[in-house]
């Protein structure tokens, strides 16, 4: 089987190495497609391909109809919104996901961003600790719960909301309502997919909510935030600080209006490190590997 590793964000060459191995160790035949930069390279690189790892490539149904022979998609990550699933499944193409591989970077980051802006995004003046605070985490995954840990390690209380809990054994504060969850935590973590039902969900009117010195906190996807309530919401209230990996699309009009109340990465970086590469890459090749040795579609998202 021909196996495309389509990456316009290319994996550290360590994942690149392993997912190498794995593919030919099995007897497939890997082509690289990566730091490409139109979209009609993707077009053609897919046309004879029957399977794709991709990180946030798009796979439109542009592609899926240029892609004759493809049968599997792997997104090495979590997030699949990049993914027509749709056009996928209507060609009988099965997508998978690989969860909670490449989470841990993205809960450092979290914790790294809170950090940052609670010290004035490393200017100098006051700033604060987060020992003692608390922090409300949206989306209680396997990056919310990691991020939840860590927090806890570093002295924060965390309240998570009451439907998120999986643990038998709970041990965590929890709420029924976001608006409490708002109303009682210094920070704010996202931490949830971005689907019809939750792009836009994070509002001018749960952000208005939040204590003095509040902070939001975004590793997930732009779309969650609805970008006019955040610029009302830090308008009338100067005190309210935003911080996301990756940037809104309104963020030059954020930054000159809130300069560093607000900091946005310049391209997306949450799963950025070799460590999630490689946890990822590798995760991704294997599920090729066994999807074409025994069936198996333990990752499959498009059910
Ligand atoms: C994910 O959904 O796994 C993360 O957003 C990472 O995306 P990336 O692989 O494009 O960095």
């Amino acid at each position: 089987m021909k196996v495309l590793l389509a990456t316009e964000k290319p994996f550290a060459a360590a994942a690149v190495g392993g997912i190498q191995k794995i593919i030919e160790k099995a007897g497939h035949e890997l082509v690289r497609l990566e730091k490409y930069t139109d979209k009609s390279q993707l077009l053609e690189a897919v046309a004879d391909v029957d399977a794709m790892i991709i990180r946030s490539d798009k796979v439109t149904a542009e592609v899926v109809q240029a892609a004759k022979q493809l049968k599997l998609v792997v997104r090495a990550g979590a997030g699949y919104d990049n993914v027509d699933l749709h056009a996928c499944t209507e060609r009988g193409i099965v997508v998978m996901n690989t969860p909670g591989q490449n989470a841990n970077a993205v809960a450092e980051l979290a914790i790294g961003l809170m950090i940052y802006m609670s010290r004035n995004c490393f200017n100098p003046g006051t700033g604060c600790e987060l020992s003692g605070k608390r922090l409300g985490i949206i989306g209680f995954g396997n990056i919310g719960q990691l991020i939840a840990r860590k927090a806890v390690a570093l002295g924060m209380e965390v309240l998570v909301k009451t439907d998120e809990i999986k643990e038998k054994h709970n041990r965590w504060e929890h709420t029924f309502s976001y608006d409490k969850l708002y109303e009682s935590c210094d920070f704010v973590s996202v931490n949830i997919p971005a689907t019809p039902l939750t792009k836009g969900s994070i509002k001018y009117e749960f952000l208005t909510q939040m204590p003095k010195g509040g902070c939001l906190i975004n590793t997930a996807r732009k779309e969650l935030v609805c970008e006019e309530g955040l610029m009302r919401a830090l308008t009338d209230r100067p005190d309210l600080k935003f911080a996301t990996d990756v940037a809104p699309s309104c963020i030059a009009e954020l930054k000159e209006k809130f300069g560093n109340r607000v900091f946005a990465t310049p391209k997306k970086m949450g799963a950025e490190t070799a460590e999630a590469n490689v946890h990822a890459g590798l995760a991704a090749a294997h599920q090729i590997v066994n999807f074409f040795e025994i069936g198996c579609v333990k990752f499959q998202v498009n059910k």
